[in-house]
């Protein structure tokens, strides 16, 4: 990846980067995706649940779980717990839930720059794998610690993803693109820059103020996984047609959509796709129509008929019907 264009992130979102969400991101377009994140003390624990959260298949290589949590020794136990099935572990030191931060894990850790440098350097003594990071700027509750914490690591992880925001300010404001810039001038590791990309010229923009290695996208991709492709489409970055017929945004919506499903029933089946209900909310988001399909679809219980509920409306788009036009 070095030489040609910088890779594009799925971000980790929890409740949406689901397996079925990555892999299709991946033929949307994504370089690299990573899975939700998963507390430590759950998979040390072995709760079911956890572990359901760290599923892989061969089709996502590399695959990279992203781990949190506030104590030492069981984040140690879950790096090694988790390195025969990974390619990367990625630990959370962004997570501004106010129940991950309660732990003093998350972002929350950006608070004491020793603690986290401790944990990852206790993590990097077991690891067989490469560790990588993904930071906020700093707790926003005193100076910025990401710097530090990057240039204190640099020697150990592989890379790092800094998104452009405090934990202070959760999603609020704009993501300061030059402090993720002052990073990647210090660190001689790569440095995927995070925080409002949404499309090609936010990508343009972001890539210039930051000099970053990678892009990291996550609130743009959600019910959105074509960004990917949009980007690598309009950045010249990549020729390869897309799956879907490329003129039109409701055809690669419902090819998304269908995908998804596809995907979810091949992986999940005859199991529960916890996601499916959020991601028929953000695929049909702000479409005309949409809210009222959406009455009904939060009345369907059935994951198969809620599918179908949205394939239609989105088919309907796609090919409006005459009469009622
Ligand atoms: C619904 C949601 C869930 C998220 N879950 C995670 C997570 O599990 N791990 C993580 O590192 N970041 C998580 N994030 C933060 C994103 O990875 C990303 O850093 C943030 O959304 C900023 O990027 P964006 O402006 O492209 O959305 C989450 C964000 C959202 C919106």
């Amino acid at each position: 990846m070095d030489n040609g264009p910088p890779p594009l992130f799925l971000a980790p979102m929890a409740g949406v980067t689901d397996l079925a969400y990555r892999l299709l991101a991946r033929e949307c377009g994504a370089d690299v995706t990573v899975t939700e994140f998963t507390a430590a003390s759950g998979l040390t624990r072995r709760n079911a649940h956890s572990w359901l959260k760290v599923e892989s298949d061969p089709r996502e290589s590399p695959f990279i779980p992203q781990i949190f949590g506030g104590d030492i020794d069981e984040m140690v136990a879950t790096v090694m717990l988790l390195q025969d099935r990974a390619d990367v572990i990625d630990i959370n030191f962004g997570c501004p839930a106010p129940k991950v931060c309660r732990n003093d894990a998350g972002a929350a850790l950006l608070r004491d720059p020793d603690r986290v440098v401790a944990m990852v350097q206790a993590c990097l003594e077991v690891a067989e794998v490469p560790i990588t990071v993904k930071v906020r700027l700093g707790t926003g509750g005193g100076p910025n610690t990401a710097l530090e914490v990057a240039k204190r690591l640099e020697a150990g992880i592989k890379r790092i993803c800094v998104h452009g925001r405090t934990l202070r300010q959760r999603y609020s404001g704009t993501a300061d693109w030059q402090q993720i810039r002052e990073i990647v001038e210090a660190v001689d590791i790569p440095v995927i820059a995070n925080g409002d990309v949404v499309d090609a010229a936010t990508a343009t923009a972001c890539l210039e103020a930051t000099g970053a290695a990678g892009l990291m996208i996550g609130r743009g991709a959600i019910g959105r996984p074509t960004i990917f492709h949009e980007i690598k489409r309009d950045l010249g970055w990549s020729s390869t047609p897309p799956p879907w017929d490329d003129d039109d945004a409701a055809v690669a919506r419902l090819w998304c959509w269908n995908r998804y499903m596809e995907l979810s029933e091949e992986l999940y089946a005859p199991r529960f796709n916890k996601n499916l209900k959020r991601h028929a909310v953000s695929f049909t988001k702000g479409l005309p129509g949409a809210s009222a399909m959406r009455v009904k679809l939060h009345q369907e219980g059935d994951q198969r008929a809620l599918g179908m509920m949205v394939t239609h409306y989105l088919e309907e788009l796609v090919r409006p019907n005459p009469i009622a036009a």
